[in-house]
């Protein structure tokens, strides 16, 4: 099969998961290549050892993150949907990358299923505004924990929605704008500092000494 065809057939693909279960899937097509760039070009990939990736789908950003990271660091990429699962194992062969049929809400588990401690990046195409509310606070909470101090969670969506949300537990959040996309996207780069790193017993048994 050309390189042609397999963009359309993993076209049809998605668009017939999305018929399937549309709050989920949460789009008819994959995110475009400009909107790929943006949100990944900030990132200084040569110092990344472990990313997250919530929601490949049928694996646009997936490839991308795979031909940007180092030959020792990880990919973990997580979606709900078996059948995007499978289709990534099929289709993508690099052994950084680690495949799991689980919920983004169970990523501290998942990433020490894998014998990580904690992510660099956290990579983020969940429909959040079509997600639950339960299980959107769920997942925000646990990759606010998942992500190391000096890391960030990238987030592309259609709305502002997440700001909120995103302000609330990291200290600090980018906003970024994608014209070239369907529909034009926002994109999120919020990051956790370096001192959230120091807890406050930390800060206290450092004012002691
Ligand atoms: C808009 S699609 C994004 C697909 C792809 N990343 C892209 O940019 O084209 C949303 C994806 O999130 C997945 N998803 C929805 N809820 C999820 C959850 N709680 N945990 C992990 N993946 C989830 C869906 O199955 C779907 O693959």
């Amino acid at each position: 099969m050309t390189a042609a065809k397999r963009a359309v057939s993993a076209k049809l693909f998605f668009l017939k998961e999305f018929f399937r279960d549309p709050r989920a899937v949460g789009s008819v097509i994959p995110t475009s290549r400009a909107a790929i760039d943006a949100l990944l070009d900030p990132v200084d990939w040569s110092r990344v050892r472990t990313v997250v990736e919530y929601g490949p789908g049928t694996g646009v950003f997936t490839r991308e993150i795979l031909s940007r990271i180092r030959p020792s660091a990880r990919l973990v990429a997580i979606d709900t949907n078996r059948v995007f699962i499978d289709y990534l194992r099929d289709v993508i062969a690099d052994d950084r990358l680690v495949c799991v049929h689980g919920s983004a809400a169970d990523v501290e588990a998942i990433l020490a299923r894998c014998g990580e401690h904690a992510a660099d990046y956290v990579i983020s195409g969940l429909p959040f505004s079509t997600l639950p509310g339960a299980i959107t606070d769920a997942i925000m909470d646990s990759t606010c924990r998942a992500i190391r101090p000096g890391g960030a969670f990238l987030v592309y969506q259609y709305s502002l929605f997440v700001m909120p949300m995103l302000e609330a537990r990291f200290d600090r959040v980018q906003l970024g704008r994608v014209w070239r996309c369907t529909p034009p996207a926002r994109l999120f780069w919020a990051h956790r500092s370096m001192a959230s790193a120091f807890s406050l017993d930390d800060a206290e048994s450092l004012a002691a000494e």
